[in-house]
């Protein structure tokens, strides 16, 4: 039966709501939290791919978070995603939710609260009927804010099925015109998350008027398949994210799941509203503002997604693509080229090739990324495709860093002293420096303190080859550490000095933004 929805209208029977976590369960996991500029171009993407709901963070958790939940909601018409922020039961977290969406054209308020016995006893310390009075108030609450409201009932798939009636029946009666059940702690089978959902819609009085929504996570490997298994027993939303990034192993992968209904349509008789070919450009997108490439066999946006190395595929493939293909590549934005450049290449064919590669950028960053491109030709006889991204990636999140890399010469050698000399450009003001190290590498990052001091932890250093060959790109991971938190760098070069030094600037930008977003101005990090 059609469900009548505040945001949706007629939610027709065969259509799932693609509610999006990426900026909220995604960014809060380590390693992946964004700056206010790098969570508006995600939010962006994210509306262009057709998601339906936008979670943009968990309003009361920081002022960083408060305002990039205002920001987000502020950008979008009525024609864009319904933003929402997430809310405990409290008063005082559901009013920050309530005004930081309070600008967007479609909002929600998400409050949760957890319901498991394990949950209750542990964490809360309440008794189940406190906890089902909290229900009532918080729902209650939201909806003095907004008509639609989602209730989550935290830790759902280990809650015992008599009370998670009484909390879905109190919800409803409260106003929440969306049922969400997750599996927090990613337990469940998909069986499990069958059951459960065709037991609430059949045992709770006023079911068949909401929308229920699965939220998974990936501890066993089994996100995508409850998510599966709740669509199969009727619910209508589901929760994923990008590339799967969240809590822990993750959460359910937006593309995975939207691929999954869209071939096999056969058996999943419902449909989404995502533009399967925006899939990846906004995983990249992702992948580069995070410093996190997905695995080279992850499903849908992996490198090897659609790469048929062996001779019976190809030959396969060459006599007919549905041999070993599934779906087309082009389906999720993946596009056939065989353009390989080199220096002579020029801006058309190196455009072309960004646009196969998922990337589209703006004049600036085009330009820039150009240069770049024919600098790194110059060197390189080949440039291939790894090349392009790693360079690309390189620019895509450089473009909003308060310090750049201007300059660097090192001279080290059998029996000398490695020595660095750096040149920085430190909110439009140069300035150089020079220091000693126990190799190339030391000396660069020494030099580097005495221009910027500042007090982090190096805690990884990692380099790897982006193609074969001694002119091949290195590729420089760098993790800083400060305060029990990290972020991670990447830069690549063909000089692995260069990549070093690019790495440890992208860290220490992501470094100086987190600590604006969540600490006093006077204790942000300071240029020297
Ligand atoms: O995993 C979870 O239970 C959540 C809720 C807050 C929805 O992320
Ligand atoms: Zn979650």
């Amino acid at each position: 039966m059609p469900i009548s929805h505040p945001s949706f209208g007629t939610l027709a029977d065969d259509r799932i709501i693609i509610f999006d976590t990426t900026l909220r369960d995604g960014e809060q996991s380590p390693g992946f939290s964004m700056n206010l500029e790098e969570k508006l171009r995600m939010a962006e993407a994210l509306a262009e791919l057709g998601i339906d709901v936008m979670e943009a963070g968990f309003p009361i958790a920081s002022p960083g978070d408060f305002e990039s939940v205002r920001a987000i909601a502020q950008k979008f018409s009525k024609d864009g995603p319904v933003v929402t922020g997430l809310a405990r039961t409290s008063a005082a977290d559901i009013l920050r939710a309530a005004e930081a969406i309070a600008p967007a054209a479609r909002k929600r308020i998400h409050t949760f609260v957890s319901t498991s016995p394990l949950h209750m006893r542990v964490k809360l310390r309440m008794e189940p009927d406190a906890v089902l009075a909290m229900v009532t108030e918080s729902v209650t609450l939201a909806r003095n804010h907004t008509d639609d409201v989602e209730w989550s009932a935290e830790d759902g798939s280990r809650t015992e099925d008599d009370f998670m009636c009484r909390c879905v029946e109190a919800a409803i009666k409260a106003g929440a015109t969306t049922i969400n059940i997750p599996d927090t702690v990613g337990y469940a089978l998909p069986e499990d998350m069958y059951r459960i959902f065709a037991m609430l819609r059949e045992r709770v009085p006023g079911a068949d008027g909401v929308v229920f929504s699965t939220h998974n996570h990936n501890d066993l490997g089994l996100a995508v398949a409850n998510t599966l298994a709740a669509i199969r027993a009727g619910a209508r939303q589901v929760e994923c994210t990008i590339n799967g990034i969240g809590e822990r192993a993750g959460n359910a992968s937006l593309e995975e799941v939207a691929m999954a209904v869209r071939t096999r349509a056969d058996a999943i008789r419902q449909r989404t509203g995502i533009v399967t070919e925006n899939i990846l450009k906004t995983s990249k997108l992702l992948a580069a503002i995070t410093s996190f490439d997905v695995q080279p066999n992850k499903a849908i946006v992996g490198r090897n997604a659609f790469a048929h190395e062996s001779g019976i595929h190809q030959d396969g493939m060459l006599k007919d693509a549905g041999t070993y293909e599934i779906m087309t590549p082009e389906s999720v934005g993946w596009a056939k080229t065989s353009l390989v450049l080199g220096k002579h290449s020029g801006r058309a064919a190196f455009r072309d090739k960004l646009k196969t590669l998922g990337y589209e950028l703006g004049d600036n960053a085009l330009n820039d990324a150009f240069r770049r491109f024919k600098d790194l030709a110059d060197r390189k006889k080949t440039v291939f495709d790894e090349d392009v991204t790693a360079l690309v990636d390189d620019e895509v999140v450089r473009g909003h860093d308060r310090i750049r890399l201007t300059g660097l010469s090192v001279s080290t050698g059998l029996g000398m002293i490695p020595t660095a000399t750096i040149g920085l450009d430190v909110d439009g003001v140069h300035k150089t420096g020079t220091a000693t190290g126990d190799g190339a590498v030391d000396a660069t990052f020494a030099a580097l303190r005495q221009v910027f001091p500042h007090e982090v932890e190096l805690q990884l250093y990692a380099v790897q080859s982006v193609t074969g060959g001694t002119d091949a790109q290195a590729r420089v991971t760098v993790r800083l550490a400060e305060d029990g938190k990290h972020v991670d760098g990447q830069g690549a070069d063909t000089d692995t000095i260069v990549a070093s030094a690019r790495a440890y600037v992208h860290a220490l930008n992501k470094l100086m933004a987190k600590r604006e977003r969540t600490a006093p101005p006077d204790l942000a990090l300071r240029a020297g």
